[in-house]
């Protein structure tokens, strides 16, 4: 029989990536198979998230769960990996003794040899370098699952904005060579996947080139993949906008594969707010380049990221975020409290807003953010929307479920399953709290 892995997963979409790779990893090296219940796994691998507070604590409770089942099974082997391994290193083990292998963002190619090395050595493996050579060159072809997959084109970030840990965690900007990447997309569209998310910190300082840091951007990876048989949609996250040059934007007037939704995160609407976050851009500037990129798209749709109670943030800087909100029409998006984080440059700043204010503005700002995404939903009824059918629905196994450009979920009847992995157009005739309701039409 087979070993057994369980993976849990903290985080974004790139620890979501980086997860799957480790376990086809650990499936070529070892015979791993994934396994959903971690009382049988033989392997239990933590990938950790820091990007806000609370990240540790999280980490070292779930640890202290699984070490009941190695008290239960000593030949059990825990992992943790991810921005917190990253950050702590060593410390997991002074405060958790019983784990084994710890590695990084950078590292995850080598847990094969670290679990290895588990097996005849006591002492544990730690392994958070940022390894000059790529993981990416280390990694087997991806599995894929579904219709729609992830890429990694680039990792880490050299903007240091001034809340953040990335740079600190996952390092600075590294970028795949364009022709690997182009070759993972048609091994993946070869197994059917029809959309591809090309994913990174900062997707748009993506440079292919000799030494990965300079020429072929993420503009001219779009169009080639675009080209790629079977590749019909094409997403990328997350962009900064401070690299969103005129070539990017022009994209959108030329390649019809790359989808009308852009997730563009703006943190704040306050200029001088911006300016302590070390965002590189102004509000009006943000408008600007929105307002370039409507005019190739019309129509597309906006999602973000915010901040609110960041250091210095006063009633009128939170009214500023909410008029652009406004302004923009921003779709669903993703809102967070401000939190201080180890070797960021605000950690020198007082954080001065309370946290019932900080709460306070949250919910201000999500029931904003909310109202626009239901107001989004109910104009999209009554529209055809063109979808990819992703699968079985989660509340109802008679239906299948698809996705719009924009992301939403739609649920409708059918008993053809055959369906799954197509695009098809779907009336929507309702719009609920969290998905859309529609019938082939
Ligand atoms: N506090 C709160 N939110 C943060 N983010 C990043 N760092 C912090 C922090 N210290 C948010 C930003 C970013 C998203 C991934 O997480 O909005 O875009
Ligand atoms: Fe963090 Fe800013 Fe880099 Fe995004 S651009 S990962 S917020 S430092």
């Amino acid at each position: 029989m087979g070993k057994k892995l369980f993976i849990k997963t903290h985080g974004c979409q790139m620890n979501e990536y980086d997860s799957n790779r480790v376990g086809d990893l650990l499936g070529e090296s070892h015979g791993f198979e994934i396994t959903p219940n971690p009382e049988e796994a033989d392997l239990i691998l933590l990938n950790t998230c820091s990007i806000r507070e609370k990240a540790q604590e999280k980490v070292f409770h779930q640890l202290g769960r699984w070490r009941k089942l190695k008290d239960k099974n000593p030949d059990l082997k825990i992992g943790v990996g991810g921005c917190v391994a990253s950050q702590e290193g060593k410390n997991i083990i002074s405060r958790a003794p019983f784990v084994d292998i710890v590695f990084g963002p950078q590292t995850i190619h080598r847990v094969p040899d670290l679990y290895q090395s588990s097996l005849v050595n006591c002492n544990p493996g730690i392994d958070i370098e940022f390894p000059k050579t790529e993981k990416f060159d280390y990694l087997p072809s991806p599995s894929s699952k579904g219709p729609s997959a992830f890429v990694s084109i680039m990792e880490g970030c050299n903007k240091y904005c001034t809340y953040c840990v990335v740079p600190h965690t996952r390092g600075h900007e590294i970028s795949r060579a364009k022709e690997d990447i182009l070759e993972e997309v048609r091994s993946l569209t070869d197994k059917g996947v029809r959309e591809i998310n090309f994913l990174g910190q900062n997707v748009n300082a993506y440079r292919d080139g000799k030494d990965r840091t300079k020429g072929v951007g993420l503009a001219n990876l779009i169009r080639e993949s675009a080209d790629i048989k079977g590749l019909e949609r094409i997403r990328f996250t997350t962009s900064h906008p401070f690299e969103f040059g005129q070539e990017l934007v022009d994209v959108y007037g030329e390649v019809p594969e790359l989808v009308s939704h852009l997730h563009l995160p703006v943190q704040s609407g306050s200029n001088s707010i911006l300016k302590m976050m070390r965002r590189r851009h102004t509000r009006e500037e943000y408008i600007d380049l929105i307002t370039r990129i409507k005019d190739k798209r019309p129509g597309i749709s906006l999602s973000s990221d915010f901040i609110v109670g960041f250091p210095g943030e006063t009633e009128k800087d939170f009214i500023l975020t909410l008029d652009l909100v406004d302004e923009i029409g921003f779709d669903e998006s993703y809102s967070f409290m401000y939190s201080p984080r180890p070797n960021t440059t605000a950690l020198e700043f007082e954080d001065d807003v309370s946290l019932e204010k900080k709460k306070e503005r949250l919910s201000t700002l999500q029931s904003k953010l909310k109202n626009n995404a239901n107001i989004i939903s109910r104009r999209m009824v009554g529209t055809a929307e063109i979808c990819l059918v992703t699968g079985v629905s989660k509340k109802d196994p008679g239906q299948l479920q698809a996705r719009t450009e924009n992301n939403r979920v739609v649920n409708f009847n059918t008993s053809s399953q055959s369906l799954i992995g197509e695009f098809i157009n779907l009336e929507i005739v309702e719009a609920l709290p969290n998905s859309l309701r529609g019938v082939i039409s």
